[in-house]
This record gives C-alpha cells, structure tokens and sequence, in this order.
C-alpha cells in the first residue's frame, strides 16, 4: 500500500508541465496581438494547449505566423471570425509581412490543430461570401498552412465561407487530418470562385509532405476537393512556375469522405515549368463526390519531368509535339471500383469564364466515363476496373483512349466509343 502511494507521489512530481495559454479576448479588437506576444515571449511553445474558449467570437483581424513548436495543441472551441471588410484582408495580404496564409505554421513536432464538435462553436469564418459576390480575386487569403510539422493531427476544423484554399500541409510529416468541415457554398448565383486563375480558388486540402492520413472530412467547394501535389502550396499560390525543384513523395491516403461541388480529388497539376515531380502511393478509398466536374483526375503540365502524366489541363496547356519535350510519366494508375451518375446534359460549370472552357476536352461529348488523355510512351500500367456509370439521359456511357498511347489493357477497350470493359477491368 504505502510503496504504491510512494509511486504515484512520484510519478506526479516527475511529470513535466502542461501549461493552457485562454486567448484572451476584446469585444471590436483584433485579438491577435496577445496570442503573438505569448508566443514571441517563447511561452506556451512546447507542452500547451493555446485555447481559444468555447463561447467568445475571436477577432483574428491579422494573421499570424506560429513560432516553431513542439507538443503544442491548438483548440479552437470558440468562433474565429476574419476581418468582414475585403479591403482590410486584402492590405494585409498584400503586406510584406504576410505569411503566406492567414494562419501559418513555421513548424514543429507533435502539433495539434482541432476544433470541436460542438455544431454551434469552433467555426472560422473567412466571409467569402462577400468576396464571390464581388467577383473580387485580388489578394485572397489562403487558409491554414500547416507546414513542416512532423506528427500533427488536424481534427474537428470548420471553415466557413473560406476564401482561397483551406489547409495546406506542404513539408508535414506523419500527418491525421480527420472530420474536418469545410463549407465554401455560396448562396447566391456567384460561383465560389469564378476565376480564370483557377489554381487559386477554393482548394480543400492541398496535400504535400509525407505519411497523411485524411479521413471523414467534409469539403463543399468550389475547386479541387484535395490536391496532391509536389511542392502544393506554390502550385496554389501562384499560376506561373520558374523551375522550382520538387521532390515531395506522398505516402497518402484518402477514406471515408465527402466532396460536393467543386472540381474533383486531383493529383497535380505536377510538373509546372519543368519542374520535377515525384508522387507516390496514394491511396483514394471511399469517397462520395456530389455535383463534382470529376471523380478523380490526374493533371500534369506539358515539359514536366519526373514521376507523372501528361495530362494537359488548364488553358497553359498544349499537348507535347515532340519527343524532344520533357514530360511526365505515370506508372501504376488503378481507378477501381467507381459508380456514378455522369450529367451529359449541356452544363456549364460556374468556373468557366473561358471558350473552350478550362476543361474542355477536344472531342469529348460529356458522355465520357473514363477519358485518358495521354501521350506517346508517358504512361505504364493504368487500369480502370469495375467501373460503373450511366448517363443521366440513358445516352451510352462512352470512353476516350487512343491505342497509341497505352501499351498493356486498360481495362475497356481503348479508343473513342462505348465503354467496353474488357476481362482486365471486371
Ligand atoms: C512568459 O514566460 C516568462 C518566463 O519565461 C514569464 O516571466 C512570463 O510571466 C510568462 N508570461 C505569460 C503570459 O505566461
Ligand atoms: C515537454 O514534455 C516532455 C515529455 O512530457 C518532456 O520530456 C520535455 O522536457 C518537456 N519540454 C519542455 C520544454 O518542458
Ligand atoms: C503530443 O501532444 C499531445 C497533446 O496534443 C500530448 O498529450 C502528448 O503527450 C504529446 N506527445 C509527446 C510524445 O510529447
Ligand atoms: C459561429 O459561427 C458560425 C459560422 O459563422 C455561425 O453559424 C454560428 O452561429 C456562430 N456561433 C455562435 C454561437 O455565434
Ligand atoms: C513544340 O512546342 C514548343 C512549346 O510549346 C514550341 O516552342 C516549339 O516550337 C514546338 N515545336 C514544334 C516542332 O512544333
Ligand atoms: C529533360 O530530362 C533530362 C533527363 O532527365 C534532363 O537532363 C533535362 O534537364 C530535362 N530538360 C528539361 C528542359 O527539363
Ligand atoms: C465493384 O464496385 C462496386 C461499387 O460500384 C462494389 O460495390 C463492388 O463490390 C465492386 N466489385 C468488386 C468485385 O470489387
Ligand atoms: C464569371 O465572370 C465572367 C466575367 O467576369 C462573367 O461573364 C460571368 O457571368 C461570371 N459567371 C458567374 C457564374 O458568375
Ligand atoms: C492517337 O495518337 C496519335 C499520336 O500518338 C495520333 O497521331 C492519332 O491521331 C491519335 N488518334 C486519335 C483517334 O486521336
């Protein structure tokens, strides 16, 4: 009896603390500048909680940049609100000091960024609403980058109304990134986002670094619902490329997830202005995609090198004309188990401010289930099995492929018709 009293008399003395920073909050105020001082002061960057309570409207009026941190959790159980006016953003996006997003990480270990599940509490509001009914694209904050952070968690976010991407995890390790939110819906006619710089609406997730594990989130949107991508958050960030060397390669995988609205689960766009590209193992299981312009794609950029496909999306694009030209190559593509219903009545969706439109195939009649829009000797091994879809109308569900392009099954008979699936794609 008294040696096990001994014990845990010891155990409590040897713990180390574990210290909770409230941000404190002023009503009309921009509630940043405390939590910076904190941080700056070096408190609260290793073994704490930084808690934003449950039942305060914080104004986070600028943004902020965390110092680097090391088991540190980051609970927002209160409502965060962005500045409502465009203006404001906008000056303190296009300041010197900006981070890059609104929330930026500069790193860290054992990091975790949570909300609650509380349905009335928790929810970061952006007001994008605002910004898509003025069709304003200048200066749009991006979300949260939760960069190089080795072991972090994301769980339990709500964004609301975000304005550019959501979370970007780029140089993040070992990474769960669960039940997390994401409503970027508008409730008028203006299309979030209707731009021509498509790269920069409003991604989901943006997933570079290693080891992430995404499950049951939630992103209603107006752009990729997640991107992989070397390098994802310059690819977000910016149109136009110089050379920039990537070599991310992703151990990634997608379950249990929902997606309405936007441009479809994506991988790339990957070799940008020749840069190098490097994606590996990624997983998509379990995903529903409602009202979605694809299920799944793959986009890479003509004169890109490494690991990828020639997949040309995006109005930059032209097929290569020659070998001469450095393109990506993908190797062991499997689209499997995919059921749908494909809307071939004329539509056009709310991004497209250009004809042909961004991601308009030529020849396609929108009665396709699988296009492959691939080029000579870029592509090794891709299949498409059991793959289930009819058209809305009743019209044939159809396919593109050229025979020229692939050089083992496919998994349906590869050219411009029916879908066939051939014994390789049952
Ligand atoms: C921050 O830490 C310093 C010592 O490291 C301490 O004196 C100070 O009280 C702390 N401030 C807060 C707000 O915790
Ligand atoms: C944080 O806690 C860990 C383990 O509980 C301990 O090893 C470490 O020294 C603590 N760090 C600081 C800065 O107190
Ligand atoms: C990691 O952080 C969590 C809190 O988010 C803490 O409970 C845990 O002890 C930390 N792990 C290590 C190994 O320090
Ligand atoms: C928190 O913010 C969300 C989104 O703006 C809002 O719907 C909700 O009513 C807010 N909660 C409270 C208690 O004000
Ligand atoms: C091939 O395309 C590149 C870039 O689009 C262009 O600069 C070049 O002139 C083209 N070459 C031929 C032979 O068409
Ligand atoms: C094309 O690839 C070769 C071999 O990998 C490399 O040496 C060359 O720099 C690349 N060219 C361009 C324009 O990226
Ligand atoms: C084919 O896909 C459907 C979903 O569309 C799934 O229910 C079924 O189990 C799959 N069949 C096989 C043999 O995997
Ligand atoms: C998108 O913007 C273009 C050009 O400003 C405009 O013509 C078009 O009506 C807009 N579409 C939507 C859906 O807002
Ligand atoms: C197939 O690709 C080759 C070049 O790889 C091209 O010459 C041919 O026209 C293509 N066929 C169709 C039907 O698009």
């Amino acid at each position: 009896m008294m040696k096990s009293l001994l014990c845990s008399f010891a155990f409590f003395s040897f713990a180390s603390a574990w210290s909770t920073f409230i941000v404190p909050h002023t009503d009309g105020q921009d509630d940043i500048p405390a939590l910076t001082s904190v941080l700056t002061a070096g408190n609260y960057t290793n073994n704490a909680t930084i808690l934003f309570e449950k039942g305060i409207t914080y104004n986070i009026f600028t943004p902020i940049k965390f110092p680097f941190l090391n088991s540190v959790e980051i609970a927002i159980e209160g409502n965060l609100t962005l500045p409502n006016d465009i203006p404001t953003v906008q000056a303190a996006v296009a300041s010197k000091s900006y981070p890059g997003a609104w929330v930026a990480f500069s790193g860290g270990n054992n990091v975790t960024l949570r909300g609650t599940t509380d349905p009335t509490w928790g929810w970061v509001d952006a007001h994008g609403q605002s910004w898509w009914d003025a069709q304003q694209q200048t200066n749009r904050p991006h979300g949260w980058a939760f960069s190089k952070i080795t072991s972090g968690v994301i769980r339990d976010m709500k964004l609301w109304k975000p304005i550019g991407w959501c979370f970007s995890t780029s140089g993040s390790s070992n990474l769960h990134i669960l039940n997390n939110l994401i409503v970027a819906l508008s409730n008028t006619e203006s299309f979030p986002f209707n731009t021509s710089t498509l790269t920069e609406a409003s991604t989901g997730f943006s997933a570079g670094g290693t080891n992430i594990l995404f499950e049951n989130n939630i992103v209603q949107n107006g752009d990729d619902c997640l991107t992989v991508g070397s390098g994802a958050k310059n690819i977000h960030w910016r149109r136009v490329f110089l050379g920039i060397l990537a070599t991310a390669s992703l151990i990634l995988s997608i379950r249990n997830s929902f997606c309405e609205g936007g441009h479809g689960l994506s991988i790339g766009s990957l070799g940008s202005g020749g840069s190098v590209a490097d994606v590996e193992n990624v997983l998509i299981e379990t995903t529903t995609m409602k009202n979605s312009l694809y299920a799944a794609r793959f986009k890479s950029w003509t004169g890109g090198n490494g690991f990828a496909r020639n997949y040309w999306d995006q109005e930059d694009g032209a097929p290569p004309n020659s070998t001469v030209t450095n393109n990506t190559h993908i190797e062991d593509f499997l689209f499997e188990n995919f059921k749908g219903t494909i809307e071939d009545k004329p539509f056009v969706e709310g991004s497209c401010v250009t004809d042909p439109c961004w991601y308009a195939v030529p020849g396609a009649t929108g009665k396709e289930v699988i296009i492959f829009d691939l080029y000579q000797n870029t592509a090794t091994n891709i299949v498409a099995k059991n793959i289930s879809a009819e058209t809305e109308t009743g019209a044939q569900v159809t396919v593109m492929c050229n025979t020229t392009t692939v050089s083992s099954d496919v998994g349906f008979k590869c050219w411009n018709g029916p879908y066939v699936p051939t014994k390789v794609g049952l």
